[in-house]
């Protein structure tokens, strides 16, 4: 793109801002920030103005398949979910394109150390963790590594120095994200330095378009992959890809199995799996109305019960059905580092700014089935989010070691 043409589509929004610098910049940086500006869809910013997409539809409950269910039919399960894993049909995908700003490391979240008397890596215990499973079926299962523009060197070359924690690096595919524009609680788009403008990871359902543009579902046509697991950085407890949630999946037949929790309280602050308008969906904690939350169903459970924890295998064929434009865009507040008006990187303490993201909750929501699968928050669910406090490095290591991982 042309400077002019740049100038005046950034001036036609409000933000000529953004060329301030220009004059001091080498033709390389000119060029960078030419391509930023030709590149970047501003129209997200429009979203702020228009408020957020929170009309819901109405909301029924969504049986779990429950753990007694599980343990009862184990074998029927295992044993089909090892076939499917055996045929090359299943794939991993870690969402690593986050920016952990609760962490507060500058590092990817996966290099964070959790360990007391040795170092314990995150990204260790999620790949020994499906190891566990590629001894179990003696199936390198294709692992797909989605990072962003921030933490992709970062992230490449700690794995590659660690030798990828005993996975086997040519089943490892890393892409990145694609990104969107950050700006401040007016709508003014923020800069990172006099050349680029401050962007941030566009959520986590930016993985499956990020994918295909990165032409990588041709991977999963040549392999013949046919449902993708895709999960969290954080939960270093989870498992991925373990077979009998695979088979469960497939033999229920639905689009996408998700792992769920017991609520550990009626007010548990976690996303609650549901149907809205009769399609697979979540509800919000703060979305539950009292009626909802005191619902029972016919064993006199309550009937809003099962919270998710960010673990679901899709079928992939019905992913293409799923559009980024259907998908509500969500503003949300953060803390967003910038370069003041002295040419001075800030990093605030406290959220300053809107990012905009599309959510897997929300692609849940355009496929038509769903099974929602029970799993011990104890065995499976240790999240870190924070430092301290709830879902944090202190509560994760409590965790590990109850499940009789050293630290
Ligand atoms: P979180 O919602 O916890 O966000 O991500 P985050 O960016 O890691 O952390 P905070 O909110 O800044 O503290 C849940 C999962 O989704 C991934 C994260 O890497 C994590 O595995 N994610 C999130 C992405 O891959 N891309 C995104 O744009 C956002």
């Amino acid at each position: 793109m042309r400077y002019d043409e740049a100038k005046k589509k950034m001036s036609d929004i409000g933000q000529p801002h953004v060329f301030d610098y220009y004059d001091e910049l080498s033709d390389d940086q000119k060029a960078d920030l030419l391509r930023q500006v030709e590149e970047t869809d501003f129209s997200v910013l429009s979203k702020i103005e228009q408020g957020a997409d929170d009309k819901r539809g109405v909301f029924s409950p969504l049986a779990a398949m429950q753990c007694s269910e599980i343990e009862a039919r184990e074998k029927e399960f295992h044993d089909a979910g090892v076939k499917a894993i055996k045929a090359g049909k299943t794939a991993a995908l870690l969402l690593a394109g986050g920016m952990g700003t609760r962490l507060g490391s500058d590092d990817p979240k996966g290099m964070y150390d959790i360990g007391i008397t040795k170092p314990v890596y995150i990204f260790e215990r999620i790949i020994s963790n499906l190891l566990d499973v590629v001894k179990e079926t003696d199936t390198w299962i294709r692992l797909f590594i989605m990072t962003s523009e921030k933490n992709h060197d970062k992230t490449v070359a700690f794995l590659k120095e660690h030798d990828y924690f005993g996975y086997k690096a040519d089943r490892i595919v890393f892409f990145r994200q694609d990104m969107a524009p950050a700006c401040d609680f007016n709508g003014k788009l923020y800069l990172e330095s006099k050349n680029r403008i401050s962007t941030s990871p566009n959520g986590n359902a930016g993985w499956y378009s990020s994918m295909v543009r990165a032409g990588l579902d041709k991977i999963l046509a040549d392999e013949g992959i046919e449902w993708i697991n895709i999960f969290a950085v954080d939960n270093v407890l989870q498992r991925i890809c373990d077979p009998c949630f695979v088979g469960a999946t497939v033999l229920a037949d639905v689009s996408v199995g998700a792992k769920v929790v017991r609520k550990a309280a009626p007010d548990e602050k976690v996303g609650v799996m549901c149907l809205e308008d009769g399609k697979p969906s979540i509800v919000e904690y703060y979305e539950l109305s009292e009626d909802m939350m005191n619902a029972k169903d016919e064993n006199g459970d309550p009937a809003y019960n099962y919270g998710v924890i960010l673990n679901y295998l899709f079928r992939i064929s019905e992913l293409a059905s799923v559009a980024d434009d259907k998908m509500p865009l969500h503003v949300v507040k953060k803390k967003i580092p910038y370069m003041d008006e002295n040419g001075n990187e800030v990093k605030p303490n406290e959220p300053n700014g809107f990012k905009f993201e599309q959510l897997v909750i929300d692609m849940i929501h355009q496929l038509e089935t769903c099974l929602p699968y029970e799993v011990k928050r104890e065995k499976e669910f240790a999240p870190i989010k924070n430092r301290t406090g709830v879902d944090s490095v202190d509560s994760a290591r409590e965790l590990l070691k109850y499940n009789g991982v050293e630290l």
